[in-house]
């Protein structure tokens, strides 16, 4: 297991630095990225859990979760810079939340059905696929609905 990932709560001068790591982690074609200003929401809102991920204190991802519903939460988004990617380094950010949020009847996380990796991810640690929408977040914006359910 990867070894000396610390987790640091984002503020609001961390908005800059999330969204350059977030186009580095999301660059492909399917691939959606945050605003600053979504990430100034994220940040500010309660319900949300926005924390960098650190390597050697070094910034290489953040993940963001959100409290939607007593017997629900939400992964609104793991990312990792492609360099610190295929290292088992997901796997631990995602054990963590499952551990964290293990109270939680049912966690939700929604992917691109392209987006091999991130299924292949979750699958391995009990979610299951729950809907396929051909556009979720709008035309031409598939997405695979999954939810690990803690009961
Ligand atoms: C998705 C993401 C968070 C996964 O984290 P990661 O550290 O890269 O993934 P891991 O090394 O923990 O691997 C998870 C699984 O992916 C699969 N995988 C990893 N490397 C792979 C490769 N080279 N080829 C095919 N599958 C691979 C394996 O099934 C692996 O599980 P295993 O190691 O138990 O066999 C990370 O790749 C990322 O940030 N991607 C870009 C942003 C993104 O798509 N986020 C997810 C959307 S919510």
């Amino acid at each position: 297991m990867t070894q000396a990932i610390v987790y640091v709560k984002a503020q609001e001068n961390d908005i800059p630095l999330l969204a350059s790591l977030d186009k580095l982690a999301f660059n492909r074609p399917f691939d959606n990225a945050f605003t600053e200003k979504e990430f100034s929401e994220l940040i500010h809102n309660d319900k949300v859990s926005l924390f960098l991920v650190m390597k050697e204190a070094l910034p290489i991802g953040f993940y963001i979760f959100e409290d939607t519903k007593e017997s629900e939460g939400e992964i609104v988004g793991i990312a990792l810079s492609p360099t610190h990617q295929k290292q088992r380094i997901g796997t631990e950010i995602l054990l963590k939340l499952i551990k964290e949020y293990g109270h939680k009847k049912t966690i939700k996380v929604v992917t691109h059905p392209q987006n091999t990796v991130a299924l292949l991810l979750y699958l391995k640690h009990g979610f299951v696929i729950s809907e396929y929408s051909d556009s979720y977040y709008g035309p031409y914006q598939p997405r695979v609905i999954l939810y690990k359910k803690n009961y």
